[in-house]
């Protein structure tokens, strides 16, 4: 993919309507990408950030570029297959942005019920759909050769002070009753619970990382904190005002917040490949939520934990098994 002109490039990304994923296809279209496809929730969705990015960019590379899918519901299986079964066969991808996703605001967990397993919601909708995405486009033989993987990660995995939590697990079995939600005392936590995720998320790049075959790529990139996106859009509505208007403002003059726009142009130089190797786990440097890309493993000793990584990877598949590639 590093050797392929943009004109030839063909990027894959979900949630290409919300904060992040529209300035990130925006960029992509800009720079004369050849295929951009927009994996959104509904067609309605996708069609919006489609004309949307056509009126707003100043260098319009011709419409054909971004091409429109619904169905992309990270908490629905069988929604995704049915997506992915729709696109067309001759369009080989060589990078997958998996970015969809957010916090599930609430006092309580909540679990998506998928043939005969439990698993914690925010697990599901920022890690495992991604995951079923990608199993779905290998299955049909949509990945280019050389396929690059970017997850969208998240400061929370590793904690931030003050902010959320570090994630932390005992044990695979203390992480299995987390996820299930058999741990005895078990409190959620809107913020904590979405920085697990994205400890889960790395889990998963982690595992995939160790098994890619030669010229594959995954990487786990967060670009650092970013206001104006549609994260808080499940919030009551005066918490959301009042932290998009007071305390986001308050965090753009510390130099702790950035536009979505600065967010994307981070994600887009993963998506060139100038940002990330096969195994990579990057983002702000340590206890800050902005900054230099930096290496975030040593930040979080459970990035490298082979027994959380092997036992996460196991409840996945076990919620999701590989399935055969169609000749
Ligand atoms: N904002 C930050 O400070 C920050 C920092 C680092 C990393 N990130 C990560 O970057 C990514 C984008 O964040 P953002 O702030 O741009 O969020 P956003 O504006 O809320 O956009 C989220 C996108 O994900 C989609 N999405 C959410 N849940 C979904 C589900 N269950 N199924 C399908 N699509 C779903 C949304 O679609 P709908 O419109 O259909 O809901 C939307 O397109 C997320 O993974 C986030 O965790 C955010």
């Amino acid at each position: 993919m590093k050797n392929k002109s943009k004109q030839s490039t063909t990027v894959f990304i979900t949630g290409a309507n919300g904060g992040m994923g529209l300035e990130t296809t925006k960029i992509l279209f800009e720079k004369g990408y050849g295929t951009i496809i927009l994996a959104c929730r509904t067609e309605e969705k996708a069609k919006g950030a489609k004309d949307k990015i056509l009126l707003e960019a100043v260098n319009n590379n011709g419409a054909d570029a971004l091409k429109t899918y619904g169905g992309f519901d990270m908490n629905a299986p069988q929604s995704i297959e049915k997506a992915v079964s729709a696109l067309p066969s001759d369009q080989k991808i060589d990078v997958v942005f998996l970015q969809s996703g957010g916090v599930i605001f609430g006092k309580d967990f909540e679990y998506i019920h998928w043939k005969g397993k439990k698993i914690e919601k925010t697990i599901f909708q920022n890690v495992i759909g991604g995951y079923i995405v990608l199993q779905n486009l290998k299955r049909r033989n949509l990945l280019s050769e050389n396929f690059r993987v970017i997850y969208a990660g998240g400061e929370g995995a590793r904690g931030i002070p003050g902010m959320m939590d570090k994630p932390t697990f005992n044990s695979p079995k203390v992480l299995r009753d987390y996820i299930e939600g058999n741990l005895k005392g078990q409190k959620y936590h809107d913020m904590n619970a979405m920085g697990t995720s994205k400890l889960m998320s790395a889990l998963l790049v982690a595992k995939l990382a160790q098994e890619a075959q030669q010229g594959e790529e995954y990487i786990w990139f967060t670009p650092g904190l970013t206001y104006g996106t549609n994260g808080l859009a499940t919030k009551p509505a005066f918490e959301r005002w009042f932290l998009e208007n007071v305390g986001f403002n308050i965090m753009k003059w510390l130099g702790m917040a950035q536009s979505p726009f600065q967010a994307a142009e981070k994600y887009v130089s993963a998506i060139d490949g100038l940002r990330g190797e096969n195994g990579d786990i990057l983002g702000s440097p340590e206890k800050k939520t902005l900054g230099a890309t930096v290496d975030q493993k040593p930040m979080n000793s459970a990035f490298t934990d082979q027994n959380l990584i092997d036992e996460f990877y196991s409840i996945v598949q076990e919620v999701y098994p590989e399935l055969e590639v169609i000749r």
